[in-house]
């Protein structure tokens, strides 16, 4: 297939641009939306007694926001593993879990060794992929594809998102099966998960005002990530992508563990990102905003309309992305990060698509 930029200086920049249809289309595949209900086919719910991901990079932080979103809902424990971790030690393994593959490409070296392991120990398994015809797809018994078409920019983007859309959908369907919702919350939740590429799409729609953030975060040396509940894995991806294509040492932290460590590095050099829709984390997240503040530190607050009236003063810009439902707030607040790394990259005339020492799919270990 012969993959044309368009307009776009970047793949990456056409793969953030393409996140609302795609994410579309990941919807459309998971909920019927004449009934309102998820259309997750092919494991029984209530026959599995926990969930084991396992996943490498950006595809481990997507299994870490499903984390949250399947133990919330459905009241089923997760575990999410880096596979590289997960294929050397001996984990616990159990039959009755459902094992997870989350990979854009289906072809990772070390998901696929992680993956085998749980299909060996006799767990049902289910790969999460966008190349349905890849090795891990054909291993599993279920193949729950993100549908979000061909990623060609190094930093995943797209199928982030996408991959997140599957989580959401896979929480509601597991939420219903298990019978800790019912049809009228279902309803409620998918209509919620329906209005996601509109937020999105309004979210891309700061991407001026991001630009000049990103001028300035150019001269940084370092960048903080922080956040709480599904924003804590949010800052670990804003962090990795500045990371991948800037070539800025970047961290992302739980915002709770700010105490413990990272605020020494708070200095009036240090930009802090602080993710934080107005959520019942928010009261934690801005008095860690305010900590980070009276150590001098740079605060970049990313948050929403409530959020921003809310928030303690002093932040050096506050970025207001649109209102959502906690459910969705991972796949709104991904795509101002997502710029904030592209533009910082473009800053710096970073080779954006091919970043140094990294591959798209990494099939050795
Ligand atoms: C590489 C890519 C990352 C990706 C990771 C996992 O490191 O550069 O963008 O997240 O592999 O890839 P997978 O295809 O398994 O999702």
């Amino acid at each position: 297939v012969l993959m044309e930029k368009g307009n776009y200086r970047h793949f990456m920049e056409k793969e953030i641009h393409d996140q609302p249809e795609g994410c579309q289309r990941t919807i459309a595949a998971y909920v019927d939306t004449l009934t309102d209900q998820t259309t997750v086919q092919g494991v029984d719910f209530n026959a599995i007694d926990r969930i084991q991901i396992v996943a490498c990079g950006t595809s481990w932080i997507a299994g870490m926001i499903g984390r949250y979103l399947i133990e919330q809902l459905a009241d089923l424990p997760v575990d999410v593993e880096i596979a590289s971790e997960f294929r050397y030690r001996s984990p616990a393994l159990r039959p009755n879990a459902l094992a997870i593959a989350m990979s854009q490409s289906g072809e990772t070296a070390d998901t696929l060794a992680a993956f085998r392991h749980c299909i060996e120990a006799g767990m049902k398994s289910a790969a999460i992929v966008n190349a349905t015809e890849s090795t891990i797809a054909r291993e599993a018994d279920v193949v729950w594809p993100i549908h979000c078409g061909p990623e060609i920019g190094v930093a995943s983007t797209k199928a982030f998102t996408a991959q997140v859309s599957v989580m959401i959908a896979l929480a509601i369907a597991a939420a219903k099966a298990r019978g800790r919702i019912d049809e009228a919350e279902e309803k409620r939740l998918v209509h919620v998960l329906l209005e996601a590429p509109r937020l999105i799409a309004e979210a891309i729609g700061l991407e001026d005002a991001l630009k000049e953030i990103a001028a300035e975060i150019a001269k940084a040396k370092d960048v903080l990530y922080l956040g709480r509940g599904p924003m804590s894995a949010l800052a670990l991806e804003g962090a990795l992508k500045l990371k991948e294509i800037s070539y800025i040492h970047a961290e992302g932290y739980a915002a709770g563990e700010l105490k413990h460590g990272p605020i020494a590095l708070v200095d009036e050099a240090t930009p802090v990102i602080i993710l934080a829709p107005y959520d019942s984390w928010f009261e934690k997240s801005a008095s860690n905003m305010s900590e980070v503040m009276a150590r001098g530190g740079q605060v970049v607050f990313i948050t929403d309309p409530e959020g921003a009236k809310h928030a303690p003063a002093g932040a050096k810009v506050v970025v207001t992305a649109p209102a959502s439902d906690p459910l969705i707030s991972a796949l709104v607040m991904s795509a101002p990060i997502q710029l904030l790394a592209y533009h910082v990259a473009v800053v710096k005339g970073a080779d954006v698509d091919q970043p140094r020492n990294l591959a798209k799919s990494v099939t050795v270990e």
